[in-house]
């Protein structure tokens, strides 16, 4: 029985040393301690010994045993901190590598100030309106007092569909669409798209936007609407910034004027932007023509009204100092990445 003791510690040895994987380390295990194991085998046998050699066979019995465990635990592991470090080599990575940029994308200049000054109006208690951008010649001309041969058609010739559907040129005729609609009192904003038979230049599109303002009440004064586009151009362009009425014509506004602001860029002194006014003009305005309120079913003995019409893109030139309109068209990235 020493023999064959002595036998298995050599085999399982050696055997254990030439184990490469975890699956053969487990094969063994059962192979010698297994419960048919070789080496409990041995340890069965025992009974048949004499008194005096059962407790020197026993001890050295159980010598082996620990020796196998004790190398089958080494061996495991051994086996395990090497299938760790391959799997950290495989799948090592380069921490020093570039990650991949996402791009982000941002607000156009134009949706920007928008924005800006939809908020500036709702502040004041306005509410947004729309109207379609292929109009009836009805609501963007006839209605808003400009018949078929009035000289104002010239400078808002646009694109015909038929002889009534035309693209809109500005978006006056939502006030027309609202007072039809909706009795006074009238607060509103009506942004949009509009178009005009324009060539492209750098102050010039076929497409621009829009903000139309409306407001009509019983008691609505001149004193109204110099407020109102106070508080807004104060918002829009600083404090400081001052504004004066010029007297103008637009056929559904009487009396009608169009407001400068002070020059943002150098308050008023002169300079390449207000190309030496002092002043810029930013948006054409008026009192609601008693012909278009009537027009609307609202009777202008009772109610008088403001409007005004602001161009986006001119807004937003001044505001970031753009020169040149088409930059708004162009998608170039560069361009559009500044603001
Ligand atoms: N619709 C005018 C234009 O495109 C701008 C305008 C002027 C709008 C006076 C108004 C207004 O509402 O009262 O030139």
């Amino acid at each position: 029985m020493r023999e064959q003791l002595t036998a298995i510690r050599a085999t399982a040895t050696d055997a254990l040393n030439q184990a490469d994987t975890l699956a053969a380390l487990e094969e063994l295990r059962i192979q010698y301690l297994g419960k048919k194991g070789e080496l409990t085998a041995v340890m069965k046998g025992m009974g048949k010994l004499s008194a005096e050699e059962r407790p020197i066979i026993g001890q050295l019995a159980n010598e082996v045993r620990a020796e196998i465990e004790g190398a089958l635990e080494e061996k495991k592991a051994a086996l395990e901190t090497a299938a760790a470090d391959a799997k950290i080599l495989s799948e090592t990575i380069d921490v020093t590598m570039p990650g991949r940029r996402s791009t982000k994308g941002k607000k156009h200049p134009l949706t920007t100030v928008l924005d800006d000054l939809k908020d500036i109006f709702i502040g004041m208690g306005f509410t947004i309106a729309e109207g379609p951008e292929v109009e009836l010649d009805y609501y963007n001309f006839e209605a808003l007092n400009i018949p078929k041969d009035h000289p104002a058609r010239d400078t808002q010739d646009t694109f015909y569909i038929d002889e009534n559907v035309v693209l809109r040129s500005q978006t006056s005729p939502v006030q027309v669409r609202v007072m039809e609609q909706q009795k006074p009192p009238i607060r509103i904003i009506a942004p949009g798209r509009v178009y005009r038979s324009d060539a492209v230049d750098a102050t010039h599109s076929p497409v621009f936007h829009q903000i139309e303002g409306l407001v009509v009440d019983k008691g609505i004064t001149m004193a109204d609407l110099k407020g109102t586009l106070e508080v807004f151009v104060k918002k829009l362009y600083g404090e400081n910034t001052r504004m004066r009425f010029r007297p103008h014509h637009f056929p559904f506004t009487e009396p009608s004027a169009e407001v400068d602001i002070s020059c943002f860029n150098c308050g008023g002194e002169g300079c390449r932007i207000c190309k030496g006014e002092g002043w810029i003009e930013i948006l054409g305005c008026g009192m609601v023509h008693p012909k278009v309120l009537s027009g609307c079913g609202i009777d202008p003995e009772e109610y008088s009204g403001f409007a005004f019409g602001i161009g986006l893109e001119r807004t937003t030139m001044f505001r970031y100092g753009i020169d040149d309109l088409r930059l708004y068209f162009e998608n170039d990235i560069r361009f559009l990445e500044q603001f």
